[in-house]
């Protein structure tokens, strides 16, 4: 079957953060959401869950917990039990349950900046610290990679430092870990007695054919030690409904997640459930068209970068849609993000607000239609060499 990809739709009138925050002239390529309509079966299973017309509080269904525990092993060869699984409103909440059920007051929490603006915040909601410790810059011509520094990655580590949360695919600089990388990284994190929490939300877009491991596959201690966040939220762009899950296969750990979330965190909604179910169940066809439509995207900023933007390097993620553009050698003065907002009338993320390492960076979300990331970066051109 074909996908239009291609189509653009108007997303004003719906609401939508990313094009209502910045006023009307200006394009939005921010906030990791896409500007495609979901898969066919998920808009029809939301219309005959509409039709129903209730809509209480709902568990979610013993299919549901299955189709994901199918999915794990299929996908991933990852055999989990459907009482692994735990479902979620939200991985930013998902995030906040885990600092709350792992540290006490003064513990610290492990990040890699420049990483996903929550890691950094939500450890303070828990009374928490931060260990950091930055990711390096590789350049190489026009393009730019990131690597582990493993001694700085044990050295951030302090006696009091409990959890390690791992962005995998990483978030903003679009690197998935090798096996080998998971497991060093895991190894030290068992040595010194860390719980991982592995933020896996992007893992299903993988682009040009990369694959991806969870943290949790690469031994059976660090399965015993981890808790996976994952969601068909980026996938299948149902951001908007709150659904995710963890996967904890150690039974004490779970009832620790369990238990800080009780009281705090609602239930999945059920309009959340339902297109979770139908995505997982009837969306893969429209998730490979997309993954070859993303890494077409990807390509074509790459290419677009290196040869129309003078001075400015990017990633080549290997996941998901965000780019990590590098402006500090544009020759533009000040912070990129308010100046492609003022002088292309492009918005993007800021990447001061990424932690350590994000200044004089932006995050540009090319999960739209090919014709906006070209206008997109045509009007960022536009800019640094005006016509
Ligand atoms: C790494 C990462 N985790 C979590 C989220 C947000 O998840 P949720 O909307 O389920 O809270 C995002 C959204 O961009 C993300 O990139």
């Amino acid at each position: 079957m074909t996908y239009d990809f291609d189509r653009p739709i108007e997303r004003r009138k719906s609401g939508s953060i990313k094009w209502t925050k910045y006023s009307g002239d200006v394009l939005p390529m921010w906030v990791a959401d896409m500007d495609f309509a979901s898969p066919e079966p998920v808009i029809q299973a939301l219309r005959e869950r509409v039709e129903h017309g209730v809509f209480g509080y709902e568990w979610p269904s013993t299919e549901l917990t299955e189709v994901v525990v199918e999915r794990m092993q299929r996908v991933y060869h990852w055999t989990i039990k459907a009482e692994d699984v735990i479902f979620l409103p939200g991985l930013v909440s998902g995030i906040n349950i885990v600092c709350r059920a792992i540290g006490s007051p003064g513990d610290a929490v492990l990040l890699q900046p420049p990483v996903y603006p929550p890691f950094l915040t939500a450890p303070a909601n828990h009374g928490l610290t931060t260990a950091q410790a930055p990711l390096t810059m590789v350049t190489n011509g026009h393009a730019i990679r990131y690597e582990i520094d493993y001694d700085a990655f044990e050295a951030a580590i302090t006696p009091r430092t409990r959890l390690f949360l791992l962005c995998h695919p990483h978030n903003p600089t679009g690197t998935d870990y090798s096996p080998e990388q998971l497991a060093r990284m895991g190894e030290i994190c068992l040595r010194h007695g860390l719980t991982i929490c592995s933020d896996e939300i992007h893992c299903d877009l993988m682009l040009g054919g990369a694959r991806h491991t969870p943290m949790a596959c690469v031994s059976p201690e660090i399965a015993a030690n981890c808790i996976t966040l994952m969601a068909p939220s980026k996938t299948f762009n149902l951001a908007g409904l709150g659904c995710s899950f963890a996967i904890v296969q150690n039974a004490a750990l779970r009832e620790q997640v369990k238990k800080a979330e009780a009281g705090i965190v609602p239930h999945v909604n059920a309009l959340g459930l339902t297109a979770a179910l139908a995505a997982y169940r009837h969306g893969d066809d429209w998730l490979d068209a997309l993954r070859q439509y993303l890494t077409v995207n990807r390509d074509t900023l790459v290419d677009y970068v290196a040869e129309n933007l003078p001075g400015v390097r990017t990633t080549e993620p290997q996941a998901t849609y965000l780019a990590w553009l590098d402006f500090r050698e544009s020759g533009i003065q000040g912070n990129p993000f308010e100046w492609c907002l003022e002088k292309a009338k492009i918005a993007m993320n800021d990447g001061a607000a990424f932690g350590s390492g994000g200044e004089g960076f932006v995050r540009f979300n090319f999960g739209c239609p090919r014709s906006q990331v070209i206008q997109a970066l045509d009007q960022i051109k536009n800019a640094l060499i005006p016509v």
